[in-house]
């Protein structure tokens, strides 16, 4: 059983990202600008949009904070994201999800444009991304290619099943599984919420990827002997024990799964932080004009 290191590969990425900023500020361009919106004080999204500040720092981009309190009207954030989509100087921006429930969100995310959208939430590229055009691929999927194909996880022909059909993770990642690419290839099983008898088709999945979001849902009978596990799950659960009164769980009980996987990811040090090196590379190629002229 081979863990995978999320944390070795991320920091080789940014790494990687950093010598290529480095080469491009060389010739004389000007480095990658990525803006953040950050509406309210939700916790995890704090840490989250700190850490793409910081990773922002490390490479070597330029970037912006844009904070509002939880009040504030969803016009004034379709403002913002007009301002932000005509800044010549901002390559490519973020508004960090959840947002409040007052603001809709497929109204702000349809107001991004296309180009600037290193998230890849837009319906723009959530289709190109589906028919194989040049799209922008969101964080997380985009982060679990990068694990498969650092560790030359063999995917061809394989049974992927995907656990969870969220918009940013399930539903992207059985897309992405299906295509005639590597790492994909695979025949996609998209399990959800309604499926039946669910425990017998992840048992007969190689590969498996968890984005459901309850904590220890993928035990170890479910698992075929020799299976990959992908964990998405990042659920605070309440811990006394802990400093800051929580753990983080992820959707796979790591300890009984761990014995029968080929490959597996832990939680924290695997998916999550991928997930912030992939909106770097974006960001890059945003800079770049690789995916739209
Ligand atoms: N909330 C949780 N994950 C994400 C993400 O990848 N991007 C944004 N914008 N918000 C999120």
């Amino acid at each position: 059983m081979t863990i995978i290191d999320g944390k070795k590969i991320s920091a080789e990425v940014k790494a990687e990202l950093k010598e290529e900023v480095d080469a491009l500020l060389a010739e004389g361009g000007k480095a990658p600008h990525l803006a953040a919106v950050l509406i309210g004080d939700n916790g995890a999204s704090e840490t989250y949009v700190a850490s793409k500040i910081r990773s922002c720092e490390q490479i070597g981009f330029k970037s912006s904070l844009i904070r509002r309190d939880s009040n504030v009207s969803e016009a004034e954030v379709l403002e913002i994201i007009a301002e932000l989509n005509n800044d010549e100087d901002v390559d490519g921006f973020i508004v960090q999800l959840p947002l409040p429930d007052h603001i809709n969100v497929d109204k702000v995310i349809e107001a991004i444009d296309p180009k600037k959208d290193v998230d890849g939430f837009h319906p723009i590229n959530i289709g190109r991304m589906a028919k194989g055009l040049p799209a922008y691929i969101s964080a997380t999927p985009y982060g679990i290619l990068e694990l498969l194909k650092r560790y030359e996880i063999e995917t061809s022909g394989k049974h992927c099943v995907v656990v969870g059909r969220s918009q940013i993770v399930g539903l992207p990642m059985s897309i992405l599984m299906q295509r005639n690419d590597y790492p994909g290839n695979c025949t996609v099983t998209l399990t959800h919420s309604r499926t039946q008898n669910i425990k017998a088709v992840i048992q007969s999945a190689d590969i498996v990827i968890a984005a459901l979001g309850r904590p220890e849902f993928i035990t170890g009978e479910m698992i075929k002997e020799g299976a990959v596990v992908i964990d998405v799950g990042l659920t605070r659960v309440v811990d006394e024990s802990k400093k800051k009164g929580y753990a983080l769980k992820g959707d796979v009980k790591f300890d009984e799964v761990a014995p029968k996987a080929s490959y597996i990811t832990p939680v924290p040090g695997g998916v999550g932080l991928m997930t912030v090196a992939a909106l770097m590379h974006n960001t890059l190629k945003a800079a770049r004009k690789e995916i739209y002229a």
